[in-house]
């Protein structure tokens, strides 16, 4: 019997942060085909340098390219910040110009505009997106007026990756990065999780930052988003395979990566090794 060849949607993450997002995208859209890719075994990318996460992000585009993904979600905004950009302009052209990468960065800041805004907005992220200055950058683009102040949380990814992020442990470094963010600018009315891993600090983070102050997680933003780019792109949603498969993939061990990967989306069951 020979089986079908599909054309799943690949979500692409330096680990498991990616999946609070994935999660999002089936929840939208059950019927699509998914590929997750987690490159566990190289995680964090937050604290390394642009060529390395350039590098690193463009072997896993071009793996799930292989495998059969025309469109690709780049769902870490580590990636999103410090190779989108590169990728689409200087390697798609070459690698296939009908495929297509997008980010995460982008829909965030969009959904601003979804609120109402007192001035000045928060974004939390990895050392990387933040030093990047991409989200500043973008919120300018589309906000010109609004105040933007960030604060590097390189303990926060660690904490979710070693399954620490509701331990006492980690009220420490969540208490201590929000307090430095709000010593920058106490009239902040919106705070951005620019980080796919932060939602799982989501209470803790909640315990420290004043019940005024609007969080914006990027799941829902993100899903919504990429179900208007296929209503908008129906060459692209043509393409893309709708018999609700999923399947994992990371550079680590897939048995760490099916019971550590439960806690952000329940519909891990398929996990395979990959060498990038
Ligand atoms: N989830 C990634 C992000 O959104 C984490 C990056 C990292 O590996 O440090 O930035």
């Amino acid at each position: 019997m020979s089986s079908k060849k599909i054309h799943p949607i690949g979500v692409f993450d330096s680990g498991y942060g990616g999946l609070s997002v994935l999660k999002d995208f089936i929840r939208l859209m059950p019927e699509y085909d998914f590929y997750y890719l987690g490159d566990n075994a190289r995680a964090p990318y937050g604290p390394r340098s642009f060529e390395t996460v350039y590098q690193y992000t463009l072997e896993a585009v071009k793996k799930l390219f292989d495998l059969g993904c025309h469109l690709v979600i780049l769902a870490c905004n580590t990636a999103s910040a410090k190779a989108l950009r590169t990728i689409q302009q200087k390697d798609l052209p070459k690698i296939d110009p009908a495929r297509r990468v997008l980010g995460v960065i982008r829909p965030s800041v969009e959904a601003i505009g979804e609120h109402k805004l007192s001035g000045s907005i928060g974004v939390l992220g990895t050392k990387g997106t933040v030093l990047s200055n991409s989200y500043p950058l973008e919120i300018k683009k589309i906000y010109p007026k609004l105040n933007v102040v960030q604060e590097a949380c390189p303990m926060w990814v660690p904490l979710v990756e070693n399954n620490e992020y509701n331990k006492p442990g980690a009220d420490y470094f969540v208490h201590k990065n929000i307090k430095a963010l709000l010593k920058k600018k106490p009239d902040i009315d919106t705070v951005i999780l620019a980080c796919t891993h932060y939602p799982l600090l989501e209470n803790k983070i909640k315990k420290y930052l004043p019940e005024n102050i609007r969080l914006v997680s990027q799941g829902a933003i993100v899903a919504e988003s990429l179900k208007d780019y296929l209503h908008r792109h129906p060459e692209m949603d043509k393409k893309c395979t709708k018999s609700s498969v999923y399947k994992f993939f990371t550079t680590d061990s897939p048995e760490i990566f099916k019971e550590h990967g439960k806690i952000f989306c329940d519909k891990i069951n398929q996990v395979e090794h990959i060498v990038l």
